[in-house]
């Protein structure tokens, strides 16, 4: 039987109540790490680590709240995340939303800024805390920012989403370079459509809408949350060692 690859280390994942997080969450305590499932939605956040728990018979996951636009909040759940664990090996920022849609002159200023705030700053705010943690202990760290195929070409209608995660790439490039000689490697995960209640909220639960995704999709089918864990963990392993700054896209062929 293969070893748990995250035996002895802590896993933070934002946006992890639900969906892509919930199942990256899942994953990292499968493999043995002590899990942080952060997220806004205290609700659906306690029965995700309820869920978790049971499944891998552990205690392995705890919930700390957390909305990551807020600094002060991001700064917290750090701390809490310390104070919890002691550490933080892995970091999957992958807390986001889709926004309003519309052409971008209908979008309103509100409806940019929001999108700008949690994609984009919530990124920015847990990027900084999460380094400042990884720099201080020994073994370094390694952290998944969650792009989209959006964060690589446009789309019509979500231009305030499409800018927010072209924007993860650049700030996941950049930081990785800073952090190169420090042991800490970033890198960016750009899923396809996955199915999940964020589609279901694009699709407004219509068939219709759901087969026009599968058609665009070369594979013919939208993913699974947990083929995105899966890369993420890849990512967070020490298989990726000599892996950063890299886009790593997981979408049955649509921008191929
Ligand atoms: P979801 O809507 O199922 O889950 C997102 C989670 O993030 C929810 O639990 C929500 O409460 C939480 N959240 C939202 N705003 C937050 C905030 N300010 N602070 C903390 N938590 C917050 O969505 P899904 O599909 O699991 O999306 C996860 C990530 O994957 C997002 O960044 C999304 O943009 C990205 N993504 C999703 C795709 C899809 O097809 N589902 C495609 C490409 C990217």
């Amino acid at each position: 039987m293969s070893a748990l690859r995250f035996v002895n280390k802590v896993a933070l994942v934002t946006g992890g109540a639900n969906g892509i997080g919930k199942a990256t969450a899942l994953a990292f305590a499968r493999q043995g790490a002590r899990v942080v499932v952060s997220d806004m939605n205290t609700v659906d956040g306690q029965s995700s680590v309820r869920e978790i728990n049971e499944l891998t018979q552990s205690k392995n996951a705890i919930f700390l709240p957390c909305d990551v636009s807020s600094y002060s909040q991001v700064q917290k759940l750090i701390d809490g995340t310390l104070r919890a664990f002691g550490r933080l090996d892995c970091a999957f920022n992958n807390a986001g939303i889709e926004g309003a849609q519309g052409s971008l002159a209908d979008q309103s200023n509100e409806a940019f800024d929001r999108v700008i705030d949690v994609n984009l700053r919530g990124v920015w705010n847990c990027m900084k805390l999460e380094i400042g943690v990884m720099l201080k202990q020994s073994g370094g760290g390694s952290i998944v920012n969650c792009s989209s195929i959006a964060g690589l070409v446009g789309f019509t209608g979500i231009a305030p989403y499409v800018a927010s995660k072209h924007a993860v790439l650049g700030l996941t490039r950049a930081a990785a370079l800073d952090y190169a000689k420090s042991g800490i490697r970033i890198n960016s995960v750009h899923p396809g459509v996955i199915r999940t209640a964020m589609i279901d909220r694009f699709t407004g639960g219509s068939r219709e809408a759901e087969i026009m995704f599968e058609n665009a999709t070369p594979m013919g089918r939208m993913g699974k949350p947990e083929e995105i864990a899966n890369t993420v963990l890849f990512l967070a392993s020490d298989e990726a060692s000599f892996l950063t700054g890299q886009p790593i896209t997981v979408d049955g062929g649509w921008t191929a």
